[in-house]
């Protein structure tokens, strides 16, 4: 290999050993942090010798007690001193409280405006989006998944601080292809080394894993941790009209994350725009600059109705919602085969059925309206009607791609 071309690189072990090295230089958390999460760990610790401790820094307190006061904390009175909060939220809310406010001060001094602008979006979205689905499945504190949602990607940004001439290589890799280039241009992954500054850090141990975990297919789909589950989900709704920078999943690995997180797909569309409504105030909260209104999808410029075509309840769950999501409205494939001209649109879900079958049922959809294959699977399936290639659409869609199927 060589080490010109994008993403290449002559000995990806030594690199990992280099990366490593120098994340031992990489800024440390506010000293007071570190004294707060070691008392936290201690079962006699009162309220008092919390708000001591905190009282140490000032700023750090004032940001604390602004994010323990966000109207996000529902039915949380207002709290004016540290030891009101440790009361009110308890102390291991008030511990990733803290912990999300010293880490985001941090962090921004690791990497260049852009990078950080991209990083912050990404990360707002994902922990406002898996506390939204810690509510929703009932998890007792939302705020760990949370604080996990924010830091899942800080590989990201350590990788841009300690080997910035790679990173701008990375950079230029198509995105779709970055997730899988990504070792053998760093000899490392982001989850392993967003893990090794976490674990500097003394964070405590279950976040330190989960970051580790978050693309790990295993561990995301088994009943072992919600918390890395419920983050993983975040992380993948993430892709749902937006930039797709994360690795593939199959339907099969989205649906087993979300019952692992206990998060019912027949309300992803209402809890996505709860997220979409939430992530300002969570920006606003941890003093991130920038705007993130954009997040949100923009309506469709006239919503269509669209049929899916799919024999597992689950995926015809997840286009209902995803769809929905974007403004748009599925109808009942009966329907369609009834009367035609009450979708522009039949989703196909290529899993269902045989394969011969399948060839058969799409021959006779696409006589009847535009038709489109599901990427259900990691890598796209290839259907033809006619000789043809038939288009396809993300297992998480966006606007533009619904768009430019219907103009065909
Ligand atoms: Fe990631
Ligand atoms: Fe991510």
């Amino acid at each position: 290999m060589t080490t010109t071309a994008p993403g290449a690189t002559t000995c990806p072990r030594n690199k990992a050993e280099e990366i490593a090295a120098r994340v031992k230089y990489l800024p440390s958390l506010p000293a007071v942090v570190e004294k707060l999460l070691m008392v936290l760990d201690d079962f006699n610790t009162s309220a008092a010798d919390i708000e001591r401790i905190v009282a140490t820094d000032s700023a750090l307190a004032a940001r604390i007690l602004k994010l323990a006061n966000s109207p996000l904390y529902k039915g949380v009175e207002s709290v004016g001193t540290i030891s009101h909060a440790v009361t009110r939220l308890g102390m291991w809310k008030l511990r990733d409280v803290a912990v999300s406010v010293a880490t985001t001060g941090t962090l921004t001094e690791l990497a260049d405006e852009a990078i950080q602008r991209d990083y912050w979006h990404h990360a707002l979205y994902t922990a406002t989006c898996a506390r939204v689905l810690a509510v929703e499945s009932d998890l007792p504190l939302p705020e760990a998944p949370f604080v996990s949602g924010l830091l899942h990607d800080v590989g990201a940004l350590v990788l841009a601080a300690v080997a910035p001439q790679d990173f701008r290589r990375y950079l230029e890799i198509p995105p779709a292809e970055r997730p899988s280039r990504e070792e053998s241009v760093f000899g490392t992954t982001h989850p392993r080394i967003g893990s090794r500054l976490l674990r500097q850090w003394n964070l405590p141990r279950p976040l330190c894993d989960g970051v580790r975990m978050h693309h790990n297919e295993q561990v995301i789909t088994s009943p072992r941790d919600p918390i890395v589950s419920l983050v993983a989900l975040a992380d993948m709704l993430w892709k749902i009209n937006r930039d797709n920078h994360e690795p593939r999943f199959t339907a099969e690995v989205l649906f087993t994350t979300a019952q692992r997180a206990n998060v019912p797909l027949e309300r992803i569309a209402e809890l996505l725009k709860a997220a979409d409504g939430q992530v300002d105030q969570t920006r606003r909260d941890l003093e991130i600059a920038g705007d993130v209104s954009f997040l949100a999808p923009r309506p469709p410029a006239r919503p269509r109705r669209i049929a899916t075509a799919t024999d597992h309840p689950a995926t015809a769950t997840w286009l209902e919602q995803c769809l929905g999501y974007l403004g748009h409205q599925v109808v009942p494939l009966a329907t369609f085969v009834d009367d035609p001209s009450v979708a522009e649109l039949v989703v196909f879900d290529p899993t269902m059925l045989s394969r011969m079958d399948c060839d058969l049922e799409a021959a006779m959809l696409a006589r009847k309206s535009r038709l489109c294959v599901l990427e259900t699977e990691k890598e796209p399936v290839e259907m033809l009607v006619e000789g043809k290639p038939l288009p396809s659409l993300g297992l998480f869609p966006t606007q533009d791609e619904l768009g430019k199927l219907l103009r065909r």
